[in-house]
């Protein structure tokens, strides 16, 4: 589709879906709201509704040029993919992936370090419509060959896992699916594409909760599927019997975000990489969970096949219980307490893994906290941390 490949990920993320019949000249495509959209005849119509709407204006729940726009640009992120659909949330579009490819009868290998709500989807919705599904170790690597039965049909990969933060070996996993003709889906929000390029290390399905890093400012909900070749028209498909579609307005804001999402992960990864190394050092803390740092698992891997880290990951406190974590927590300065991640501002929350796991136990020294590191100076969040710290070691006493 691009020669994306040899530009660098500055110059894609600025130049990537700017067509010049979506622009029409302006910078960015500006938002085209529609529902209805109006022809010249009853032939016309009829004749519109016939032909392919793959970019033609048809209704507006097939997307304007603001929708197609951002699209595309995701899809250039990923070289050796199809096309991209939106969805108006993360989750929405984990859901909308997973039923193009599932039937009745299906079993679904999941990992067990996921993201609670695609838990939830698949011990709810997708149980009810009889898809079984089997959770695997995030580190299982190859040894996944062993869960698949007959009625394996797909494998959910999510790496690295969003609350304990373990690598996935996305290259054998993707072998074995290969090897039994099964399909594979990847939640990429951590990376993104610009730091693991997931289609082209054979993943089907890239998805990633455009919340995060593409919105980049916290006021956006926003989900993506790319599709490798010959995996799209079946998402589509999928897609367009559920009626989910994505707002102008919210594409509109993801495409802003997508502008600098290459200089804000950079920084994103450098201080979080920076704040890591120092909670190593401090007494308090008993392990961080930074898949760039030893203590992580699946370090290695990490190491092998991603170009860089993003801004969130986990620690475990040296002992103490929830009242002193949370006296760590309560009187951060410039830490907010809240869900969802990727955006500017810096976040701790609490995380108790072990209510989301059932084919691994977590283990651990004492309570643990998750931070996403926003674009603030990361002396100024040591700073803070430092002082939580001393907060959590009195509480602890
Ligand atoms: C790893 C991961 N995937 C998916 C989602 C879901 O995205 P959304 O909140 O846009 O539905 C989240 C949200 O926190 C997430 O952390």
């Amino acid at each position: 589709m691009s020669d994306a490949k040899e530009k660098g990920d500055g110059t894609k993320v600025v130049t990537a879906g700017r067509r010049e019949e979506w622009t029409q000249g302006i910078v960015s495509p500006p938002v085209w709201r529609a529902s209805t959209i109006l022809y010249d005849s009853v032939a016309e119509l009829r004749a519109r509704g016939a032909r392919d709407t793959h970019h033609r204006l048809f209704y507006g729940r097939r997307g304007t040029p603001t929708q197609w726009s951002l699209a595309e640009a995701l899809t250039e992120l990923e070289p050796g993919a199809e096309a991209t659909l939106l969805y108006p949330s993360g989750v929405a579009a984990i859901a909308s992936a997973l039923l193009a490819v599932l039937h009745p009868g299906d079993e679904l290998l999941l990992v067990d370090s996921t993201y609670d709500p695609t838990r939830n989807l698949a011990n709810g919705l997708l149980k009810r419509f009889g898809i079984h599904t089997t959770y695997y170790d995030p580190l299982i690597g190859a040894g996944i060959a062993d869960l698949v039965t007959e009625r394996t049909r797909a494998i959910f990969l999510e790496s690295p896992g969003s609350l304990t933060f373990e690598v996935q070996d996305i290259p054998a996993i993707v072998g074995v699916a290969k090897e039994k003709g099964l399909v594979t889906f990847l939640d990429n929000t951590w990376a993104t594409p610009l730091l693991l390029p997931a289609i082209e290390m054979g993943i089907d399905y890239s998805i990633l909760a455009a919340t995060k890093y593409v919105g980049g400012h916290s006021d956006v909900m926003l989900g993506s599927v790319t599709a490798a070749k010959g995996r799209y028209d079946a998402l589509r498909a999928t897609t367009y019997q559920l009626g989910q579609t994505a707002s102008a307005d919210d594409a509109w804001l993801g495409a802003r975000g997508l502008r600098t999402m290459a200089v804000r992960l950079k920084q994103h990864g450098e201080s979080a990489l920076k704040i890591a190394r120092w909670l190593k050092e401090q007494p308090e803390v008993a392990r961080v969970l930074h898949p760039a740092l030893p203590d992580c698992p699946g370090h290695e891997i990490f190491l092998r096949d991603f170009k860089g880290g993003s801004g969130l990951f986990s620690f475990v406190l040296a002992g103490g219980d929830d009242t002193a974590r949370a006296a760590l927590i309560d009187g951060l300065a410039h830490f907010g307490i809240g869900y969802s991640w990727g955006g500017f501002e810096s976040l701790a929350i609490p995380i108790d893994p072990d209510r989301y796991r059932s084919a691994t136990k977590w283990e651990a020294e004492g309570p643990a906290v998750r931070l996403q590191i926003g674009l603030e100076d990361a002396d100024d969040l040591i700073a803070d941390l430092e002082a939580g710290l001393a907060r959590f070691r009195e509480a602890r006493g």
